[in-house]
């Protein structure tokens, strides 16, 4: 048996048995669910539709089922039932929960068991991808956060994953940036690079502006654009600059979250590959003339089959378009990749789409293999007058400054908490408070909506929120640390669960890995976030109501392997959310 994810546990099991009954001939979906709590753990749907294909009264086809499971084996570890016109609910019992707790029996094998998930596949993962000469601000934080927390997740189940951080240093602000700095002649090279990139926002804002009532200029930007794409030397000088201050700025940011990558490869990477795109789409005759430019029109599509992607603009530059189209044939070709991930806000949906439809027209005319291409999108972060986040003075908010004020924030409700620390605990804490509640706070909201940035709200000891969680970690091991002898804990055997405490904090402790699959399944970090808080709830529910410390040695022992799973869980969780798990706070 599977002990590991129950609903495959379980779907074997169900299997076994109906191979052992006549009527179940050919029976192969169990269709299970996670059942809702009055019913069971789980529900087996499959058998009305099998028995209302085959002409049978799924009712009694469900019973003759359940008749054959309750004379099995298996009845030890599930508690079945029909209900309604043939679903079967089946609960899990004290001898699965000690099974299953001890097959797990530490974190690393839980995480041994886990890597069998998605062994041999390779999945580059395309996030946080800032653009050049700006500053990072708030709404750079959720592609790193959600990013970083699904290539944590894949590795955590065996997955090769490519972290590929797409930086925009190629794009359209360049021949806006390269106009005002030559016309104005300005000088970047004498100042810190902090004052670099505020003064490119200022002269990036102005020429902006200038762009849009004077065509001249505007002509001129687009010109400086293509004579950087064609190598002009002056105009690479100054592009090298302005990514060099930018590169040092966006390190500073990764380093205090936390977040790596193995490969930062630019747009400007691509920028000797687009000819093969160009060459190979209008061979194919998948991409046409349109006005000068080199379009896509998506035929089968209500929008698309007038409104062109553009993968050449009528001056001759490249757009996002190429670069992206470039970026996909890099990663198949060089990284073998099954799956590319791409984690950007919700804007950029339409960019995507026409992407990946002409990827695979493009693929399929070349009979390359098409890899998997999913676009992670998410909402916007809100101020609290539900509006995009800014400062007083309507600009957006410092990455560097936020994150400042994050760990601020975390060390007076630090100290608030907890002062007896000592001033270097305290400082530790509050870092890993402060960050971790910026992250959860996204991490915890479907990501596909807008949510409130909200300091207090993040930074509570109540509630779903980072605090919370590290807080409940921290408190299980507290308990181990208060134990002196911890000879004891070898001895301690997995036994029969005596209260309905004890047996609900383990009925979650095994929705682990199933938690696990559907977060990766939906690439969503909020069920995981979800899972967490109730296993922090069962455990604080269970941990008041039972005696852990009991003079019964069995109860104690059984008590400690409990809590210690809980601990594992809950520290996995939280690393693969990318917070830092503290044992003391
Ligand atoms: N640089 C882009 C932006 O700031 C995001 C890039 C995402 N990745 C990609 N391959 N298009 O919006």
């Amino acid at each position: 048996m599977d002990w590991f994810n129950i609903v495959e546990c379980l779907r074997e099991t169900v299997l076994s048995v109906a191979s052992n009954v006549g009527a179940f001939q050919g029976f192969k979906d169990p269709e299970i669910r996670l059942a809702e709590e009055r019913f069971g753990d789980l529900q087996v749907n499959g058998v009305i539709s099998f028995a209302k294909k085959a002409g049978m009264n799924p009712k009694i086809l469900a019973e003759k089922l359940t008749d054959a499971f309750i004379r099995s084996d298996h009845q030890r570890y599930f508690a079945v039932e029909v209900s309604g016109p043939g679903f079967i609910n089946f609960r899990m019992t004290s001898n699965f929960f000690i099974n299953w707790i001890s097959n797990n029996s530490d974190a690393n094998k839980i995480q041994a068991t886990a890597s069998n998930l998605f062994k041999g596949k390779k999945i580059v993962i395309d996030y946080s991808s800032p653009n050049t000469a700006k500053q990072m601000h708030v709404g750079h934080l959720r592609s790193m956060i959600i990013g970083e927390s699904i290539q944590r997740m894949f590795k955590f189940c065996g997955a090769d994953v490519v972290r590929d951080n797409h930086i925009g240093d190629w794009g359209t602000q360049f021949g806006i940036l390269l106009a005002e700095i030559k016309i104005g002649k300005i000088n970047l090279s004498n100042l810190p690079s902090e004052e670099v990139l505020d003064l490119l926002e200022a002269i990036y804002r102005n020429g902006n502006e200038k762009a849009k009532n004077d065509s001249s200029f505007l002509e001129r930007a687009r010109n400086e654009l293509v004579k950087l794409q064609a190598g002009d030397k002056e105009n690479l000088a100054i592009w090298e600059q302005i990514n060099r201050v930018s590169y040092q700025a966006f390190d500073d940011i990764y380093r205090e979250m936390n977040v790596e990558f193995d490969y930062v490869l630019g747009e400007s990477f691509y920028r000797d590959k687009v000819d093969r795109v160009y060459g190979e789409l209008e061979e194919s005759g998948i991409a046409e003339h349109n006005d000068g430019a080199l379009v896509v029109f998506h035929r089968e599509h209500e929008r698309f089959r007038k409104q062109p992607f553009i993968i050449r603009k009528s001056d001759g530059a490249s757009n996002y378009a190429t670069t992206d189209l470039a970026t996909v044939l890099y990663r198949s070709e060089t990284f073998d990749a099954d799956e590319l991930i791409y984690v950007t806000d919700g804007r950029q949906q339409d960019h995507f789409n026409q992407l990946f439809r002409t990827i695979s027209k493009w693929f399929g005319h070349f009979d390359r293999k098409i890899p998997e291409l999913r676009h992670v999108w998410f909402g916007t972060v809100l101020g609290e007058n539900s509006k995009a986040i800014k400062t007083r003075s309507g600009e957006a908010i410092k990455l560097k400054q936020l994150l400042d004020e994050a760990k601020r924030r975390a060390y007076d409700v630090v100290s608030e908490k907890s002062p007896d620390l000592s001033e270097e605990e305290k400082r530790k804490v509050a870092r890993a408070v402060g960050l971790g509640a910026v992250k959860y706070a996204d991490l915890s909201q479907n990501r596909t909506h807008d949510y409130v940035f909200s300091w207090d709200k993040m930074l509570s000891f109540d509630g779903n929120t980072a605090p919370y969680l590290l807080y409940a970690l921290a408190r299980i091991y507290a308990i181990f640390r208060k134990i002196k002898n911890k000879a004891i804990l070898n001895e301690a055997v997995m036994t029969q669960l005596t209260t309905k405490e004890e047996h609900f904090l383990c009925r979650k402790i095994v929705m682990f890995p199933v938690m696990l699959a559907q977060a990766i399944d939906d690439l969503r970090p909020h069920l995981l976030c979800n899972y967490l808080y109730e296993l922090a709830s069962e455990f604080s529910a269970f941990y008041n109501l039972n005696r852990v410390i009991d003079e019964d040695s069995e109860v104690f022992g059984r008590r400690m392997i409990i809590c210690s799973r809980a601990l594992d869980i809950l520290k996995i969780g939280l690393e693969l959310l990318g917070l830092e798990p503290l044992e003391k706070m």
